[in-house]
């Protein structure tokens, strides 16, 4: 008997394929993330992260026009600050490199949607994400600060701000603030289903941004739960969340498939610094194709429901797509 069915005649060459093809990926879906260092003409590259750098101001905007000439439409700040302290004050500075860089790049590339990630363990001296009492992050406390970073960078021309803290409350609270001051229009994308992983570890030393006792698992969440990953995300659409964050992104894409089909906002994802280090690392002793796989991969973030991918990787793939 001959084979009737075979869906192995829809792959049979390269514009059949293309035509039955489900999802594809566009430098439109990327946001680039750039940290940002004080001084000036500085371009270092992260030794735990291949190929991204800590720019200063100057360079940053450079960057910054690179990427919307990609055809890349974002990128989200970080910074690392002069001085640290123990509310991480310099979050909120408006002459902090951060502040600078938004006002900066705003000014040299009005059309590039910048996001500020909203936190504060780059800039407190004991790396946690909020105000500490003794050793527990207190919440209601933080809720005040997180609210004074996003109004700053508000103030600096950001498009977008993005807390990552995973304070309870505190999107609600930004909220609040943001229209209070007048940004009715500055949206927040909420990291809202943010896990405490290990696949964090080069952003922290790109970001200077470590615990220097405990970790983040009273405020992170526990890989293990996916039910949490849901009620968080209600919570911040409750809250006003314009988008909704899961990060990290490869090991995490069942989240972002359900988060996508239970809510109507938009869904990004964090293709976060562990993620892009192991590939670099990888394809850097020649034991994997680094396009093949990063194309591959930026894609199935796409197919498991992501409107928005955050990756470090999107000046590459752009160049790729
Ligand atoms: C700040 C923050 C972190 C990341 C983004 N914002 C680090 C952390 O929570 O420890 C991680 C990004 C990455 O790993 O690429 N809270």
């Amino acid at each position: 008997m001959i084979q009737k069915l075979r869906p192995r005649r829809i792959r049979i060459n390269e514009n059949i394929r293309e035509m039955v093809k489900e999802t594809t990926i566009s430098p439109k879906d990327f946001v680039y993330p750039i940290f940002v260092v004080p001084g000036e003409h500085i371009k270092e590259e992260i030794p735990s992260m291949p190929d991204v750098y800590h720019f200063s101001v100057d360079n940053a905007v450079e960057v910054a026009k690179e990427i919307a000439d990609l055809g890349i439409p974002s990128v989200e700040v970080f910074g690392l600050p002069e001085y640290k302290d123990e509310i991480g004050s310099s979050a909120w500075d408006m002459n902090s490199p951060v502040q600078r860089a938004i006002t900066a790049i705003k000014k040299a590339v009005p059309e590039l949607v910048i996001v500020g990630d909203v936190c504060l363990c780059q800039y407190t001296n004991h790396g946690h994400c909020g105000k500490l009492c003794g050793h527990y992050v207190d919440n209601d406390s933080t809720l005040e600060l997180l609210s004074k970073v996003a109004v700053s960078q508000a103030e600096a021309g950001a498009d977008i701000v993005a807390p990552s803290d995973m304070m309870d409350g505190r999107v609600a609270a930004i909220r609040d603030s943001l229209d209070s001051k007048g940004f009715i229009n500055v949206s927040i994308m909420s990291y809202a289903v943010k896990y405490a992983s290990g696949f964090y570890a080069p952003f922290r030393d790109a970001a200077d941004s470590a615990p220097q006792f405990g970790d983040r698992k009273q405020y992170q969440m526990d890989p293990a739960n996916f039910r949490e990953a849901l009620k968080e995300v209600e919570l911040d659409i409750a809250e006003g969340a314009d988008i909704i964050m899961v990060k990290p992104a490869t090991a995490y894409l069942d989240v972002v498939r359900s988060v996508r089909n239970k809510i109507n906002h938009p869904v990004a994802v964090y293709n976060v610094s562990g993620e892009y280090a192991m590939v670099k690392a990888a394809a850097r002793n020649g034991w994997i194709d680094e396009k093949r796989i990063v194309l591959e991969s930026l894609t199935c973030m796409k197919r498991a429901g992501a409107d928005i991918i955050i990756t470090y990787h999107a000046i590459d793939a752009a160049k790729w797509i």
